[in-house]
This record gives C-alpha cells, sequence and structure tokens, in this order.
C-alpha cells in the first residue's frame, strides 16, 4: 500500500460529473504524482522534473482553456474571477519551472512539488466545483 505523503488519489469528492473535464483532472494528479516521485526518488533526474513540470503547463493551458470555452457556453457567471486565477496559476507553474531549470536539487524542490500539488488540488476542490451546476445545466 501506498502511504507517501508525496502521493495523493482520485476520489469522487474531486468529480464534477464530466468526463472529459474529470480525465483532465485525473491527468493532472498523475502528473502531480509522478513529479513528486521523481523530485524525491534517490536516482532523480532533472531533465525528467523539468520534462512533467513542462508537460504540467501545456496540459494546464489546455485545460483552463476548455474550462473557459465551457465557462462561455454554460454562461458561468464567475468566469473572469475564476480565468484570472487560472492565469495566476499558469504563472506560478513558469516561475517554478524557472526555478527548478536554474538551480540544482535542494529543499527548493521539494517545496515546489508540494506548492503544485496543493496549488492544482485546491483549485479542483474549491474553485472548480464552484461551477459543478453550471456545467450540468443544458
Ligand atoms: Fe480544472
Ligand atoms: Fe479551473
Amino acid at each position: 500500500m501506498d502511504v507517501s505523503p508525496w502521493r495523493i488519489e482520485w476520489s469522487d469528492e474531486l468529480s464534477m460529473s464530466n468526463a472529459e473535464i474529470d480525465a483532465e483532472h485525473r491527468n493532472f494528479i498523475r502528473l502531480v504524482n509522478e513529479l513528486n516521485s521523481e523530485i524525491m526518488s534517490q536516482q532523480r533526474d532533472k531533465a525528467v522534473v523539468e520534462r512533467i513540470m513542462k508537460q504540467m503547463l501545456d496540459d494546464a493551458i489546455a485545460h483552463f482553456a476548455h474550462e473557459e470555452r465551457l465557462f462561455i457556453e454554460k454562461l458561468y457567471p464567475a468566469r473572469e474571477e475564476h480565468a484570472q486565477l487560472h492565469a495566476e496559476l499558469i504563472s506560478k507553474f513558469r516561475q517554478a519551472l524557472e526555478e527548478i531549470h536554474a538551480t540544482e536539487f535542494s529543499r527548493l524542490w521539494i517545496e515546489t512539488g508540494l506548492e503544485i500539488r496543493s496549488l492544482l488540488i485546491n483549485h479542483v476542490l474549491f474553485e472548480d466545483t464552484q461551477y459543478i451546476e453550471y456545467l450540468r445545466a443544458e
């Protein structure tokens, strides 16, 4: 059994009742786990850490654009505020990627991995779940 604090598992609490959005969120959980297990492994490889973070950044850009299209389609009233949070996350991810790129392994990498994990999970849990009822509306 995996009891590492560096891992997070999907749970129904995170479900948006939309198969595509859920699949994209599950992908982030997988990437967050890959990132943290690479950062914490004895054989950690900086190129792998950067590749996972770059993938996460690219997927986040595509996922946020997807959500923002749904906000317009579903007339979600808080779409601008939510889009602003997406923009802040993207800039934090970019900054984190630059910091990892510019340094060798240190405590900063561990903190960065955990911060990315909590930023993403908190966004899904506390922000994305606010548009569920709009998402369900026809
Ligand atoms: Fe999302
Ligand atoms: Fe979002």
